[in-house]
């Protein structure tokens, strides 16, 4: 074996203990995105539904608040219920960084070493968002995604129907986590 794939394999192996998605070679190149995105339209509150897992996301009931700053410029603040009951939440900061392709947007949280892509795959707006991030760290890409509703459940049709979209964005759905919305499970501990 030579050098480089042991290199290969060590990496792989040190960020699937971190449950993070990586899959081989460049991150694709022909991925779709939500034509004439208004970011302003898509401020407000999300539900997780489902995700891709990712190391900086441990709990259920996740949410997404999104406020407008300025022109183009969201606030996030992410909730999350851990396992001990305790709230999680993190601020954070969308933008457009060309006006041109407003939905290939990028994100920034403190913890984090550089900004990650934020891409609107699909959105309605009032109903559902597909969120899509790919990140290439040499020789493997790092695969980040969401389903989000605006309310704490999405239909089934709805969701295999987003599915689909991701499906075609090379996205593997069976890797896909649901996220606990349950009202009972998710207001108990809040
Ligand atoms: C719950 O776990 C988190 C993360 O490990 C920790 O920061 C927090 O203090 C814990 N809260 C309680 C109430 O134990
Ligand atoms: C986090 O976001 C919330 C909601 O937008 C805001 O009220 C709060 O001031 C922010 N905190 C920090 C530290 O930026």
């Amino acid at each position: 074996m030579k050098a480089s794939q042991v290199v290969c394999l060590t990496l792989l192996y040190s960020l699937t203990v971190s449950a993070q998605v990586l899959k081989p070679g460049k991150c694709p190149d022909n991925v779709a995105v939500q034509a004439d995105f208004d970011v302003t339209k898509y401020v407000g509150k999300w539900y997780d539904i489902e995700r891709l897992p990712a190391s900086f996301q441990n709990g259920e009931c996740a949410t997404a608040l999104y406020t407008l700053t300025s022109p183009g410029v969201i606030g996030v603040l992410n909730s999350e219920l851990l396992d001990n009951g305790s709230i999680h939440t993190v601020n954070g900061t969308v933008w457009v960084t060309d006006p041109e392709e407003p939905a290939k947007m990028e994100v920034f949280f403190s913890e984090m070493a550089f900004p990650g892509k934020y891409w609107v795959l699909s959105t309605d707006y009032v109903g559902h968002a597909v969120i899509y991030s790919c990140q290439d760290l040499g020789q493997v890409h790092e695969l980040l995604a969401w389903i989000l509703s605006r309310e704490p459940t999405l239909s089934k049709s709805k969701l295999e129907q987003l599915n689909g979209l991701l499906t075609a964005a090379h996205v593997n759905v069976d890797e896909m986590i649901v996220t606990n919305q349950d009202p009972i499970y998710c207001s108990a501990k809040h």
